[in-house]
């Protein structure tokens, strides 16, 4: 099939890229690279063997959509591109409700306008939000605590709706848990802008010696060591859930809701631990007040992935944090780094 995969550029849209391509797919991205550079293109044809065909551009932008999909023969959409920082939106609701809202309208009517009703969503467990009870289902109460959360929330209902008054959508809405990780390869990773916000990222800088030590929020939750609780899942099990999606709703129209996670929770300071151990570094950390807006604890119930998709995560946490430490020492400046000296990986069983 011919897939367009908007933000494809990004982390998860690039370790989705390589696997659609390496079962065969024909992917065309379209990216503004607010988030990222052309880098990442150039690394998914030094896994895969192709340069993906590439628009740079905002999926706002319906002219050159309509030039996409007049161009290619687009038979489903993988919609990544928005803006996806928690602590960003609430400091710039209205920037983060235009971008994530005004262009998932403009790309439905585009879709709608050249026959095009598959669509795999790039939803999150941010809907949930403080959710206390786990594991979490799918047919639990959403009730998003955040704007960038609420952008999610907001398009999975314009999504719903759509749905509603015409059958021929067929949607898969993705909520991923925390992904982490790179592909084996070391070429593709997480690339946070300045200071990582999320935990990993910020673990592997630690132990790269870039910063000083890891800051702990908070050790009085209701967990056993008192630390937040998290589904950790490697991107490219995150990946492979994208293409069974689109497999599955090319055989089954409707409108579908899936939990991305391990169904299994590791602590922070069980992820200091394991990440020492995947790093055979020392993490130093200290102590701090609790993060605003973090919750407890959260992890998935992924059986409905399992059953509906044939999906469920395989990578051990060990495997993640590994491949995540490779990516690091790999690129130490991310993207920074031009691929001429990065080693290239014989093309391997996935
Ligand atoms: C994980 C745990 C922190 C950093 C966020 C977004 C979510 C999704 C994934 C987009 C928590 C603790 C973290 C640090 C710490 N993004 N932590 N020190 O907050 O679960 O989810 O990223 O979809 O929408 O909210 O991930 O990695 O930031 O935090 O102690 O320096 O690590 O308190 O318990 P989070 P995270």
């Amino acid at each position: 099939m011919t897939i367009l995969v908007t933000g494809g550029a990004g982390y998860i849209g690039a370790h989705t890229t390589v696997q659609l391509i390496e079962q065969n797919h024909d992917v065309v991205i379209i990216d503004n690279l607010s988030h990222s550079t052309i880098e990442p293109l150039r690394r998914i044809e030094a896994i895969t063997g192709e340069m993906p065909r590439f628009y740079q551009g905002n999926v706002q932008d319906r002219q050159l959509l309509q030039l996409i999909f007049q161009r290619h023969n687009i038979e489903a959409v993988i919609h990544f591109a928005g803006s996806k920082s928690v602590g960003e939106s609430v400091a710039d609701p209205l920037a983060y409700y235009h971008n994530n809202i005004a262009s998932t309208l403009v790309l439905c009517q585009t879709m709608s306008r050249f026959n095009v009703f598959n669509l795999v969503f790039s939803s999150s467990a941010a809907v949930y939000g403080n959710n206390a009870s786990v594991p979490v289902l799918e047919n639990m109460p959403t009730q998003a605590t955040s704007p960038y959360g609420r952008t999610k929330l907001m398009i999975e209902q314009i999504l719903e709706d759509l749905h509603a008054t015409d059958s021929r959508w067929s949607i898969a809405r993705l909520r991923y848990f925390n992904p982490i990780g790179a592909h084996y390869s070391g070429l593709i990773g997480e690339d946070p802008q300045g200071l990582p916000s999320n935990l990993v990222p910020y673990l592997s800088q630690v132990a790269m010696g870039s910063l000083e030590q890891l800051a702990v929020f908070g050790d009085d939750y209701d967990t056993p060591d008192g630390t937040g609780i998290r589904d950790f899942i490697h991107v490219v099990d995150l990946a492979d859930a994208h293409q069974k999606s689109l497999h599955f709703i090319a055989g089954h129209p409707g409108l579908h809701t899936f939990n991305l996670g391990t169904g299994r929770g590791h602590s922070v300071l069980e992820m200091i631990a394991a990440f020492e151990l995947a790093s055979g570094k020392t993490i130093p950390y200290t102590i701090h007040p609790r993060r605003e807006g973090d919750i407890g604890k959260s992890w998935a119930c992924a059986e409905l992935a399992k059953a509906k998709l044939g999906w469920q995560a395989k990578r051990t946490l060990q495997q993640m944090l590994q491949d995540a430490w490779r990516w690091q020492l790999q690129n130490p400046e991310g993207y920074e780094q031009p691929l001429l000296n990065q080693p290239i990986p014989l093309r391997m069983a996935s």
